[in-house]
């Protein structure tokens, strides 16, 4: 690859060599992107930006040389299809080389709240009409998504890292892996990155023709009551013990201090008069934003339990956890990290099954903004 004076990249018939053949023998989905990143070369150009260009103008080339078989045609082999799977979740290796792992760990290099970011996309994913990837997709014209939808409007991050590992799996491995399965491993990674349990993602999800804008829109609110979140999470099948352990998911990132102002000057749920007056002072505008952990802010950990426990809950969504009756024992048994960490990788399954696309619904995505 070489830059022109336009800074547009071109690929060489080498790294079309290069990528063809890591392709057909499916060494590895990480070797086409180091390749990638490392001819790229410049610092100057956004990370996301670079791959995807160039992994349209690998695809291009694949087509016009006639070398690529497409996902569907006889000539691609289903053992190489499984590997390519293997190599993005990282499932037969030792978790380190995975693809989207790498680039998770790359994105919290230069911000530690990438891996709560991934976490919380996946949720929003999920929970509005199923694992498929919805929560992607752009505004065009004719179609409206659901970014724009107000739990995720300006709240919502980490669409960069999803996108740079779709361009760098459609060179190695076009048409493979869809947006929901990255998605639904990137969430993994990032609570394994910040130091929580791991578990074996699922994987085989298709990706949504369509978007939810009003069920996005009915996401469970920062001011809900447990009683409503229990309703919220009943309504798709989850109980009361994947409620509470995956509200743990607050023990790292940040929260807007828009959404929870009312509680500075309310006891009820009840707050500690400490962290209140800590708020207070670190919340001098409305868009200012404060840590959901203040006690171990990055770490996937029982500490967002035993805040709860002493009234630090952030969220009056948080806090009511701790004051109902029908969640308040869940908390207290949840500030043991085996039991913790039992549930919230069992409620990750369950929340990962929901509404997914298998067989010939949907589609794998070329890009994840956009139906192909
Ligand atoms: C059960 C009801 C839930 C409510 C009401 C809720 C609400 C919220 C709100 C209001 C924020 C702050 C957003 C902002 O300031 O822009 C937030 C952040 C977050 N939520 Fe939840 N959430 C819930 C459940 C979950 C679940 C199930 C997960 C994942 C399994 C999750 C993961 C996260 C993470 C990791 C953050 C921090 C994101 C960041 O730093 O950007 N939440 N949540």
């Amino acid at each position: 690859m070489r830059k022109s004076e336009s800074n547009v990249c071109y690929l060489t018939d080498q790294l079309l060599k290069r990528a063809t053949f890591s392709c057909l023998t499916a060494v590895s989905a990480c070797s086409v992107e180091l390749q990638l990143r490392g001819l790229s070369g410049s610092k100057t150009r956004s990370e996301e930006t670079l791959p995807l260009h160039a992994a349209h103008q690998v695809n291009e080339l694949y087509l016009q040389v006639g070398q690529f078989p497409l996902k569907d045609e006889p000539g691609w082999r289903n053992d190489t299809r499984r590997q390519c799977r293997a190599s993005v979740s990282g499932r037969h290796s030792d978790h380190n080389g995975s693809t989207v792992r790498s680039a998770v760990s790359n994105a919290l290099q230069s911000d530690p709240r990438a891996g709560a970011k991934l976490l919380r996309m996946f949720f929003h994913d999920c929970f509005v009409q199923g694992c498929d990837a919805s929560v992607l997709l752009d505004d065009t014209a004719t179609f409206r998504g659901e970014k724009t939808a107000a739990p995720n409007a300006n709240s919502l991050g980490g669409f960069n890292v999803i996108n740079s590992v779709k361009a760098s799996l459609e060179i190695a491995c076009p048409r493979t892996v869809s947006c929901a399965d990255i998605v639904a491993i990137a969430a993994r990674d990032g609570v394994v990155l910040a130091g929580g349990p791991t578990w074996e993602v699922e994987v085989g999800r298709r990706d949504s023709t369509t978007a939810s804008l009003s069920e996005a829109n009915n996401l469970p609110g920062p001011s809900w009551t447990a009683a409503q979140q229990i309703r919220a999470f009943q309504a798709k099948g989850l109980n009361t013990n994947d409620l509470v352990a995956l509200s743990g998911a607050h023990t790292f990132g940040k929260a807007s201090c828009n959404l929870f102002q009312n509680r500075l000057s309310s006891s009820d749920p009840p707050m500690d008069a400490t962290f209140r007056s800590t708020l207070q002072s670190s919340c001098g505008t409305p868009s200012a934003t404060v840590d959901l952990d203040q006690g171990t802010p990055v770490t996937f950990d029982t500490q967002y339990y035993t805040n709860l426990q002493m009234n630090r809950g952030l969220l009056t969504s948080d806090q009511t956890l701790a004051s109902s009756s029908q969640t308040s024992r869940l908390v207290n048994t949840f500030t043991s990290q085996s039991a913790f960490f039992n549930q919230f990788t069992k409620s990750m399954l369950k929340l990962g099954r929901l509404g997914v696309l298998t067989g010939n619904q949907g589609q794998i995505r070329n890009i994840c903004g956009k139906v192909n």
